[in-house]
């Protein structure tokens, strides 16, 4: 009896959770919407608390003062609220683009995302990519189209573009009047009801007009003839090319409901969030390296999927991100650190931002905890109750831009190499080694990484080292069944092969044309474009 009163309060924790997280090129307005997420939510009282994590333009070659920032945001990297029945985790992503890699991290460890994006601009470069991390792992995804307020592209040609581009079926569930200053409202497909706009004035319940059939007159009173009929034809056009909303294309990752609105105006953001707590998925089964791992499981499980390492020489203290998977994480227990094969226990594990105290005691699946770390964590890394296994689909991209190593104190090469492996574990840059030689390369996504990884090494670790750049864009895994065609390949392009930390194969690839001919050339080859932290 007690097992079942146990069990079922168990399940219901499960089942009230919703873990995701807001994704957009920046400037498409995720600081705006999340702001007003959390308005309706209660975890804030007045607009304008959620500080932007986007770093502001004239402070992008101070990687300090980005420090500084980013600080202030691991307070709101997880940004829980219950609303009505549901207990939010909203995973913040940084904005910038430099650190684009903790972002696509972060898409590891939530179970749904609502993407933003800005009318006048449409599909921008950092949509795409964030989609393609959402596209792998079959992440369902909700679209917002933000400021419907100023005067932007045509929805029937934004939603072409975004399925496009985006390779995504999309579902609108709402349609807007006009946009830009002619703006008058949005039309609920899914409730069937009518949201008028008024710039002034914040949208409350009362502002919503139920309205089962549009060929009621009342359309006509409330937003004149004209775009009464206009929205007729557009919503007959949709549900025609759209039919009725099914929930199952969503949740397995292949259509995306849209919906449109404007964040700063509050318009739209409400039917957003009570429609999402209705469709989004509670935390759901994981894959592992051994076997399926069941969110309902008693047994604990989760991993690490992103760490924060604070600059700041008085609290040289890193934190990692702790998702759990199943079962129950508590205080003072001792979990099983699979990697290190020994075991752990956290007596102050850290909640994030709008929950009471700030240690907590048990967390369920869904939930995030912050672990203070010594070093004793990377990215990838998994905790259990026992059992041997590692979660998998938690992707490594290649590095955009990469630079040598070198270093500048041979007396401090110990420090140096130690510091590159643990810096790069923290997960903001790559390591690779020359094939049979020594020459370390470091890749990153940002410029500022480079910055930020000489200034720890000479901080942390003494070392002192310069960059050189090299002429490389893309790292490939490669991999080849045919062992003598992979020998023959390292030898005819020694200066390009590289091994990543775990011994892995990479080729690394000058231009895209250089690319392609080796990929023709070479046709046994598998030239990979991710690899697997945990295979
Ligand atoms: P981000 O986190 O995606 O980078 O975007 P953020 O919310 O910071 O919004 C980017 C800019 O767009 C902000 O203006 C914000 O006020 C504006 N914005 C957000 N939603 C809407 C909307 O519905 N309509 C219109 N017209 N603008 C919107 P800013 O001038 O860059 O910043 P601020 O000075 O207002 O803070």
């Amino acid at each position: 009896m007690f097992y079942l009163c146990r069990r079922m309060k168990y399940d219901s924790e499960i089942q009230k959770r919703r873990t995701f997280a807001i994704i957009s090129h920046p400037d498409a307005g995720k600081t705006t919407l999340t702001e007003k997420f959390l308005l309706f939510g209660g975890a804030i009282q007045v607009a304008g608390a959620v500080k932007s994590n986007k770093i502001k333009k004239h402070a992008t070659s101070d990687f300090m003062e980005i420090e500084r920032q980013r600080g202030i945001s691991v307070a709101t990297s997880v940004m829980s609220f219950q609303y009505k029945d549901k207990l939010i985790n909203l995973l913040d992503t940084p904005g910038h683009k430099d650190f684009a890699e903790d972002t696509y991290r972060t898409l590891t460890a939530v179970d749904s995302v609502v993407l933003v994006v800005d009318s006048v601009k449409g599909v921008e470069e950092q949509t795409r990519k964030l989609m393609e991390v959402c596209r792998m792992r079959d992440t369902p995804v909700i679209v917002f189209i933000n400021k419907l307020d100023r005067d932007g592209k045509i929805p029937f040609d934004l939603l072409d573009e975004i399925e496009k581009e985006l390779n995504i079926h999309l579902h609108p569930l709402s349609w807007p009047i006009n946009m830009g200053k002619d703006f008058k409202g949005v039309y609920n497909l899914y409730d069937k009801s009518l949201l008028l706009f008024n710039p002034n004035q914040k949208a409350t319940d009362e502002d919503i007009v139920p309205l089962e059939d549009l060929y009621d007159e009342q359309l006509d009173e409330l937003v004149g003839e004209k775009d009464a009929n206009q929205l007729r034809e557009d919503v007959d056009l949709i549900q025609g090319v759209y039919g009725d909303f099914d929930p199952q294309p969503y949740l397995e990752g292949k259509s995306a409901p849209v919906f449109f609105g404007s964040a700063i105006n509050n318009f739209g953001v409400k039917e957003l969030l009570d429609t999402f707590i209705r469709i989004a998925p509670p935390p759901r089964d994981l894959e592992t390296t051994k076997r399926e791992i069941s969110v309902h499981e008693d047994k604990f499980s989760g991993f690490i999927f992103k760490i924060h390492a604070n600059l700041d020489p008085r609290h040289r203290d890193r934190i990692a991100f702790l998702r759990v998977c199943s079962g129950k994480f508590e205080r003072n227990k001792y979990f099983h650190h699979v990697r290190l094969d020994k075991d752990v226990r956290f007596s102050n594990p850290y909640s994030f931002m709008a929950r009471e105290k700030d240690v907590i005691e048990e967390a369920f699946p869904g939930d995030v905890v912050g672990l203070f770390d010594t070093g004793n964590f990377k990215i990838g890394d998994t905790l259990t109750e026992g059992e041997d296994f590692y979660f998998t689909g938690i992707p490594s991209f290649s590095p955009e831009i990469f630079k040598e190593v070198i270093n500048k104190d041979p007396m401090k090469t110990k420090q140096l190499e130690k510091g590159l492996l643990q810096l790069t574990d923290e997960g903001v840059a790559q390591l690779f080694t020359q094939h049979g030689g020594n020459r370390k390369i470091i890749g990153c996504v940002g410029e500022l990484q480079f910055e930020v990884i000489q200034y720890r090494l000479l901080q942390e670790y003494g070392a002192s080292v310069q960059f050189n750049s090299l002429p490389f864009y893309k790292a490939c895994w490669i991999t080849c069944a045919d062992k003598k065609k992979m020998d023959d390949f390292i030898r005819f392009k020694t200066s390009n092969v590289v091994t990543d930390k775990d011994g892995h194969l990479v080729y690394l690839a000058q231009s895209e044309w250089y690319l392609n001919t080796e990929m023709n050339n070479n046709p046994d080859i598998k030239f990979h474009f991710t690899s697997e932290i945990n295979k």
